[in-house]
């Protein structure tokens, strides 16, 4: 087995909603092995969606020891690493002892409804925008603390003691990495903690007032740090052993840096899970007045945190999972672009897939699945095909929000994410949006930002434009429909919109 340069390689560790994975990059951004592994997903009741932490922590090291290990590498030949993960999902533990007291909350999870109509009063979702970026919404991360601390006994005093610790999943596998119970490290980056509603956008620190009013004790809470910096060593007996971890960015974060869209006015959409669009915003976080979040694209230690405005979709590639699991009318997600193609058009059937509410642009909690618009003539080809645009309607939609927050026009817009390996798909998108959508030749770029996160911040690679220099286009989508066609099914989706509301709650 070659040990390699030590500054030979990255890896980068990729924890998502579905399945955790590792790769190990080189250093001209080829990606050498890949390895992954999916988790479970619980269900307790309707709304409900859960991990377990301990299961996601042995993933991780599974997946780590598989990339090296096909790589033929030791820990000791990386030059650093690099974590992204799920947002906003939490983990709250036991520092003595390192076991969670409940299993994770995911960020699909809508337990917290009531709660946030409670915790919002008059001023409703609104109420801590102006200050985190973020809607008081069931999406971010403090309710779900808030919920653990309520119905875990002897949580609540036990947090007030010191002796929890709270943490979204980058800070639950770097407080593991660094060696867990009596030695890991309790940190977090600006992106992460810029999802939970604790942190000041502006000062990009935990505003204790609004803890005290959500009732998080700041006890529980992980130190801030800048995303591509250092976070602490691997622990001797953990995976990586001496290995430092340099980077840590959200996972959308981390695609929009693996895009390498740096700048401001660059955007990106990354169609997995869920779907999430992040425009690069500059120095300035800018404040939505038409439903996006305001959030930190990335902060490199030394340097002011950069911003971005997100729209956030919550499904979008889980409609097609939906289609398969819970129809059963395909039978693997990329059957779904055969069955879609099979026909013209969507036959008049629109489907909001509000599985979990609307996210961005309405933040509608009380929002559920609709499918409109059946005749006898309707047929599974058409729900295909109407799965693949409510993906690219809903974007069209927080691209709307954003040319309206910002008189930004985009040029076009890079695409990633699991849904994006569909060209159909593709097309669908160009032609909804009416502006050319381009896919990467590598569009692993969650991992890939992560990895040039920690490469960076290492010192592997010098400067961003050397990480500009290795994206390539793998394709481009050219829009063929015209402004009418555009504007008569833009009308329609809202129709569809309006009649997924207003199916809980008194
Ligand atoms: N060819 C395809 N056409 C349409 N959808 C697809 C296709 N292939 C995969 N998908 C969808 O893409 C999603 C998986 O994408 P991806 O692996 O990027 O997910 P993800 O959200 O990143 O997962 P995680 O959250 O675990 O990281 C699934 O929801 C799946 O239904
Ligand atoms: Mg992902």
């Amino acid at each position: 087995m070659s040990t390699g340069a030590a500054e030979g390689h990255v890896l980068a560790i990729d924890q998502g909603t579905t399945s955790t994975r590792a790769l190990v990059v080189d250093l001209g951004g080829r990606v050498v092995t890949t390895a992954q592994v999916e988790h479970r997903q619980h269900f307790p009741r309707p709304g409900w969606v859960e991990h377990d932490p301990d299961e996601i922590w042995a993933n991780t090291r599974q997946v780590i020891a598989e990339a090296l290990g096909a790589a033929g590498l030791v820990p000791g030949a990386l030059a650093a690493v690099g974590v992204t993960n799920q947002r906003e999902t939490v983990v709250v533990w036991d520092r003595r002892t390192g076991r969670p007291v409940h299993r994770a909350i995911v960020w699909q999870d809508t337990r917290t409804e009531d709660l946030c109509r409670e915790l919002g009063g008059p001023d409703g979702a609104d109420r801590y925008r102006k200050r985190t970026g973020l809607p008081l919404s069931t999406y971010v991360s403090a309710p779900k603390i808030r919920w653990i601390l309520d119905h875990v006994g002897g949580a609540r005093a036990a947090a007030e003691r010191g002796e929890l610790a709270a943490g979204t999943i980058d800070s639950w596998l770097v407080w593991n990495l660094t060696g867990g119970a009596g030695h890991g490290v309790h940190r977090t980056d600006v992106t992460n903690a810029s999802r939970t509603l604790l942190m000041d956008l502006a000062t990009t620190r935990w505003d204790a007032a609004i803890a005290g009013e959500l009732g998080v004790p700041t006890a529980m809470l992980p130190e801030i740090r800048p995303s591509i910096g250092a976070f602490g060593r691997g622990h001797r007996d953990g995976p990586i052993p001496g290995v430092p971890i340099m980077g840590v960015l959200g996972d959308q974060q981390a695609a929009l840096f693996g895009q390498t869209r740096f700048a401001a006015g660059e955007a990106k959409n990354t169609y997995g899970t869920g779907s999430f669009v992040l425009l690069n915003t500059g120095a300035e976080p800018v404040a939505s007045e038409h439903g996006l979040i305001t959030t930190v694209a990335y902060q490199r230690s030394g340097h002011a945190p950069v911003y971005a405005l997100e729209g956030s979709i919550a499904v979008t590639g889980a409609l097609v999972q939906w289609l398969r699991d819970n129809l059963g009318i395909i039978e693997r997600a990329a059957d779904v672009e055969e069955l879609a193609g099979a026909v013209e058009d969507n036959g008049g059937v629109y489907i909001v897939p509000a599985f979990s509410g609307l996210f961005a642009p309405h933040w509608r909690p009380d929002a559920r699945g609709t499918i409109v618009g059946l005749t006898r003539y309707a047929d599974r080809r058409h729900l295909a095909r109407a799965a693949l645009e409510a993906a690219a309607l809903q974007t069209c939609e927080v691209l709307d929000a954003m040319r309206s927050d910002t008189g930004m026009r985009l040029r076009e817009l890079q695409v990633d994410g699991g849904m994006a390996a569909n060209d159909l798909f593709l097309r669908i998108q160009a032609d909804h949006l009416g502006l050319p959508v381009v896919r990467p030749e590598n569009v692993e770029t969650t991992a890939m930002g992560a990895a040039y996160a920690a490469g960076l911040a290492a010192g592997a690679w010098p400067d961003l434009d050397t990480l500009r220099g290795h994206w390539r286009t793998g394709a481009r989508f050219l829009p063929e429909k015209d402004e009418r066609w555009r504007r008569g099914r833009r009308r329609a989706w809202q129709e569809a919109v309006s009649r997924s509301l207003n199916w809980t709650g008194e």
